[in-house]
């Protein structure tokens, strides 16, 4: 009775290992683009060996949405399917991949895509893999600081300006003086200019300054935009603005020579005028 229970279990493991090893068709790769921009289209492809099973079809999927389908019975044996934010360009297939190009919508997201392989009946054996893709757009260029003086009187406000390229999403904007972080007033928050085709926008941030009369010299003012993707990207650009009251000091000291030196000229023109006038007195 055991050593029966006991083959039947050992022909039931074997069958398994054996149902295991034939349907061995699997997904070799998935790629996906873990970054994609969206004015472009993004390529997508899912390569899968079949060893002696026959394939039914490939789909891929974007969330629980399908949005391609491959099966070479039929006819068409592609089928592309748009959804509301997505556009699907195109799809090919060969022997042992598929590719199809998406759209990514224009808003910064990330969303799972899927390929599913399966065989064909009565087995409808499924492999499946996934892989996120991010849609952002990295900002091409530094900040850009506009309104620094080169020199600048304490006491004397000035208002900056920092504006980022355009990306998606849109750069958060800090602003650093001497590498202390400058708390943005309610006003002075980082706004945004309109969308560009992909939803890409440029972020600027006003930064007002007054210098106290007691601080002189070079004065780093830092403006700081970051683009909060995984992980975040930093762009900085720095200014060095001279606080003036050295200069003004300088100044003064000069000044003052000038007057010396007037005096200089009076006193002579004086010692000169009385010489004559004794001169002419002594000649009378
Ligand atoms: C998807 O939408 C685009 C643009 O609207 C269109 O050109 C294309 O034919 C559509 N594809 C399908 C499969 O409906
Ligand atoms: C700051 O610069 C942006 C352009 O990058 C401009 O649209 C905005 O009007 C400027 N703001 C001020 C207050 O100058």
């Amino acid at each position: 009775m055991d050593k029966i229970a006991e083959k039947i279990n050992m022909k039931i493991i074997s069958l398994i290992t054996l149902c295991a090893l034939t349907s061995a068709h699997e997904i070799t790769q998935l790629q996906v683009p873990l970054y994609a921009d969206p004015r472009r289209p993004a390529l997508l492809s899912c390569h899968f060996r079949m060893d002696d099973q026959k394939l039914h079809s490939v789909k891929f999927y974007r969330e629980m949405n399908e949005i391609f389908r491959y099966n070479p019975s039929q006819k068409p044996p592609i089928r592309l399917f748009n959804l509301t934010d997505i556009m699907v360009q195109d799809g090919e297939c060969t022997a042992d991949s598929c590719m199809v190009k998406v759209m990514p919508p224009p808003v910064a997201t990330m969303a799972v895509y899927t390929c599913e392989v399966s065989t064909e009946g009565p087995k409808f054996q499924i492999a499946r893999q996934t892989k996120h893709m991010n849609v952002v757009a990295m900002p091409q260029s530094d900040p850009v600081i506009s309104g620094a003086p080169k020199v600048l009187k304490p006491g004397e406000p000035i208002f900056l300006n920092c504006s980022s390229d355009y990306s998606l999403p849109p750069s958060n904007i800090n602003w650093y003086i001497d590498d202390e972080l400058q708390k943005p007033d309610v006003w002075q928050r980082t706004e945004l200019s309109p969308m560009q085709p992909g939803g890409l926008q440029k972020s600027w941030r006003v930064l007002r300054v007054r210098i106290p009369q007691t601080v002189s010299g070079a004065l780093r003012v830092r403006c700081e935009a970051i683009v909060k993707s995984e992980p975040p990207v930093v762009k900085d650009t720095t200014s060095i603005i001279t606080v003036h009251s050295r200069t003004q000091l300088s100044k003064y000291v000069s000044n003052s020579r000038g007057v010396k030196l007037a005096t200089n000229a009076i006193f002579l023109v004086t010692v000169l005028w009385t010489f004559n006038e004794i001169s002419r007195f002594m000649s009378l």
